[in-house]
């Protein structure tokens, strides 16, 4: 009887002790390991950093150029998860995302932010940057920084430009050397005003289309026409779908590197020390490797026997810029004079 009435006893004392305790395994008896990579994770901070290009092109090599530098520089404290082609974000949601605090950077076309800042259409102007100096001059001087001070409004941080290259044109029709050969033809553009003034002056209609919806547009013969750098024709395929192209260099297409205000100002000063200076490494590599990584495209599409490839001479870009005064005239209101004369004295330099 004694022992029954103890086994009883020790089972009442235990559901007793559950019952307070909880059944949680963890919390009583068992000693907690203690894990310092488990710790680490709670530490680790991420950025989300969306783009829509290809890997294999000068924006796509140098996110992952940054991020590399910046996970070493940390100890891994801060990784840069990139998403490229769109994944995560396309051109069109991207920028509302970053504002948001969905990701925490991209780093658009400039001309993807002429919807929002009217001024960014300074970028767009055809021929307003005759020289790579020229880009550069237009980016790290008056017109960069000016731009810059939009971001704020928008919580936004502008932290540098980063380069691609000169736009091209393909086309499915004919080769379009004299602006009477637009006529009739139809072309995707990014969206921004001057862009869509470019080609009206030229006689073409356009579409604004996401990047990532350019290739299917031109399968269908939705368009017959586009506008981009070697490196975005050739990696997204876009020259298999087209016949002819020329080489205009009549604009110049480069990125602002954005990042969320609010996720900026939490980061650590060393953090934001490492993320500058990896920055400033980073943009000093696509500015040098951009052109060689766009010229290798260009071969590379030579190769390709369905494409004719021509080069209009400087007589011929001449007539598209007889053409193109008008919309340097509709453009000024927009951009104010002191940038429309900043991008005067950068073509009268080079
Ligand atoms: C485009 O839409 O054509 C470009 O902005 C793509 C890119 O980011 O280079």
């Amino acid at each position: 009887m004694k022992t029954f009435l103890a086994i009883c006893l020790f089972i009442l004392t235990g559901i007793s002790a559950a019952l307070y305790f909880g059944f949680d395994h963890t919390s009583s008896s068992m000693q907690v390991q203690y894990d310092d990579e488990q710790e680490g994770l709670q530490d680790e901070v991420v950025i989300k950093f969306s783009h829509v290009v290809a890997e294999n092109t000068p924006k796509g090599r140098a996110a992952r150029r940054f991020a590399s530098l910046v996970r070493n520089r940390t100890n891994g404290e801060v990784q840069v998860e990139i998403y490229p082609n769109g994944t995560l974000y396309n051109d069109q949601n991207e920028y509302q995302a970053l504002k948001d605090g969905h990701i925490q950077m991209i780093a658009p076309a400039t001309s993807k932010l002429t919807d929002r800042f009217p001024r960014w259409q300074v970028l767009d102007l055809p021929y307003a940057f005759p020289t790579y100096q020229a880009v550069e001059e237009a980016y790290q001087g008056l017109i960069g920084e000016t731009l810059l001070e939009d971001l704020p409004q928008d919580q936004v941080r502008g932290l540098t430009f980063w380069y691609n290259g000169y736009k091209q044109i393909t086309s499915s029709e004919k080769p379009l050397i004299h602006p009477s050969d637009f006529e009739r033809t139809h072309f995707r553009i990014m969206p921004s005003p001057v862009i869509a003034k470019q080609f009206e002056a030229l006689g073409a209609s356009t579409s604004e289309l996401p990047f990532n919806k350019t290739y299917t547009n031109l399968e269908v013969d939705f368009i017959n026409g586009q506008e981009n750098t070697f490196s975005n024709i050739y990696s997204k395929k876009l020259y298999q779908e087209q016949d002819y192209l020329t080489i205009s260099n009549h604009g110049y297409l480069g990125y602002v590197v954005l990042m969320n205000e609010d996720f900026w100002k939490n980061l650590t000063p060393d953090h934001q020390e490492v993320i500058e200076q990896a920055l400033t490494e980073t943009t000093d590599w696509i500015r040098r490797h951009s052109i060689e990584m766009n010229d290798a495209h260009l071969r590379e599409m030579k190769r390709s026997e369905s494409l004719e490839v021509h080069y209009l001479s400087n007589q011929q870009k001449e007539h598209w810029k007889d053409r193109f005064q008008r919309v340097y005239r509709e453009t000024e209101p927009i951009i104010g004079k002191t940038l429309m004369e900043e991008v005067t004295r950068i073509q009268e330099t080079y």
